[in-house]
């Protein structure tokens, strides 16, 4: 029997090019699994009015290990449109299969390393003052509150009468006390006390592993008084228990300007749902892009890893496939940190950053030329090649 069980959920487009890459990796480190398949996605939708069907729950809750690649997901009407017609008119609601994966097994820690690789000809450079260029190695995680917040769900367009009267108990509601039901939305941005603590200990922990010397919380407590002041004053408590470690607190805004002038200066950041989502796609930015992003989802109980890109369908249909598989390859090397084979992890890392910095293999996405079917024709990689050039070096 193998020592480990990994779920795998291609799901939809180029999922189903990049995680077989990633399975090909783990194969070449002797990594002792056993992958079972489970459905996940659009296409399950559209078949069964569900993207996350019981039996991929049922398969994620006795083995606990998931390896996600990606879904597609479609706004609400288009969602219906394309449902098959059997199950069209059942008031069927599609709900993204992520999101609920995130909430059902409480994976509230989404860990998001954007992390450079030397010779990626997509690294952010900045220029100096004498006219010369910096190119400063940036080493950033982003800890991502991952069930809540924005994200929760709470919502309405047009809120019913009992949530209108709830919010007309507000003072501030006096406002918007005329504007018609239809004409208003809201979402409720939610915050608990017990998941801030453990988002903002996952980053000090991180941060003591890895020898940094500050976490930056990144909120908007001077205007969003209650939910990010709760992540801010959360994080204050937290902190006192890692005196070696400084607590920095920065608004998201400020920020995102920051990491244009900066970025070397963060290497922990922790932010609740919505804004961990921004920092971390603008890091992932400076450091190569959706190509390179990876991340984990992880719970008390399950844990789930998958690139931070999606599906994208404009490339899915492609043969040879083009995409560049690091970023799915990535999440598979978290995983293997994440169940302690740290040095398993350590091989393939070393091997992605050699043929990076030897530069000869790169996708499109490295070339910085469209992809397309073309794209190989002008001397990019194709997603296989790719992984071939990292087989090759692994030592
Ligand atoms: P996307 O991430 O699928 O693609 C955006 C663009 O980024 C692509 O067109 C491509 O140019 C580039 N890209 C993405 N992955 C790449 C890779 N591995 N190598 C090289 N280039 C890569 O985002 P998009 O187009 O906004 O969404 C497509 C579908 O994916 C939508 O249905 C969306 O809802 C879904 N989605 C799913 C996510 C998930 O499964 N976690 C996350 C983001 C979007
Ligand atoms: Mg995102």
């Amino acid at each position: 029997m193998a020592k480990h069980t990994v779920v795998t959920m291609p799901g939809d487009g180029i999922g189903n090019q990049v995680l077989p890459e990633a399975l090909r990796i783990l194969k070449a480190v002797s990594f002792d699994a056993e992958y079972i398949h489970a459905d996940i996605g659009w296409e399950i939708w559209r078949n069964e009015g569900n993207a996350l069907p019981q039996r991929t729950i049922d398969l994620l809750t006795k083995h606990k290990l998931g390896l996600f690649g990606a879904i597609t997901s479609k706004p609400n009407k288009a969602a219906q449109a394309e449902l098959k017609p059997e199950l069209q008119g059942k008031g069927l609601v599609y709900y993204s299969p992520i999101v609920t994966m995130r909430q059902k097994f409480d994976l509230d820690i989404c860990m998001r390393p954007c992390v450079g690789f030397i010779g990626n000809p997509l690294n952010y450079i900045r220029k100096r003052v004498d006219g010369g260029f910096d190119e400063p190695l940036i080493d950033t995680t982003v800890f991502r509150q991952g069930t809540e917040g924005m994200y929760a769900g709470i919502e309405w367009t047009n809120p019913p009468e009992n949530v209108r009267a709830a919010l007309s108990s507000h003072p501030k509601f006096k406002a918007f006390a005329n504007v018609p039901g239809a004409d208003l939305a809201a979402s409720v941005r939610i915050i608990t006390r017990p998941a801030a603590r453990r988002i903002v200990k996952a980053a000090f922990e991180y941060a003591t592993k890895r020898g940094f010397k500050g976490v930056t919380i990144c909120e908007k407590p001077n205007v969003v008084r209650e939910t990010s002041g709760m992540m801010e004053e959360t994080a204050k408590e937290v902190a006192k228990d890692y005196p070696g470690i400084a607590l920095w607190s920065t608004n998201i805004d400020a920020q995102l300007m920051w990491l244009n002038k900066n970025p070397e200066d963060y290497n922990v950041i922790v932010a609740s749902n919505l804004f961990g989502d921004i920092l971390s796609d603008a890091f992932a930015g400076l450091v190569g892009g959706l190509g390179f992003a990876a991340s984990g989802n992880i719970g008390d109980k399950v844990a789930v890893f998958e690139p931070t890109h999606g599906s994208a369908p404009k490339y899915a249909e492609l043969d040879p496939p083009i995409v560049n598989p690091i970023a799915m390859i990535l999440s598979a090397v978290m995983m293997l940190e994440y169940i302690g084979e740290t040095e398993k992890g350590k091989r393939i890392r070393d091997a992605i950053a050699l043929v990076v910095k030897e530069g000869k293999v790169r996708t499109y996405d490295m070339k910085r030329i469209s992809g397309g079917a073309k794209s190989i024709s002008q001397g990019a990689a194709s997603t296989i090649q790719m992984t071939d050039a990292i087989l090759t070096k692994l030592k």
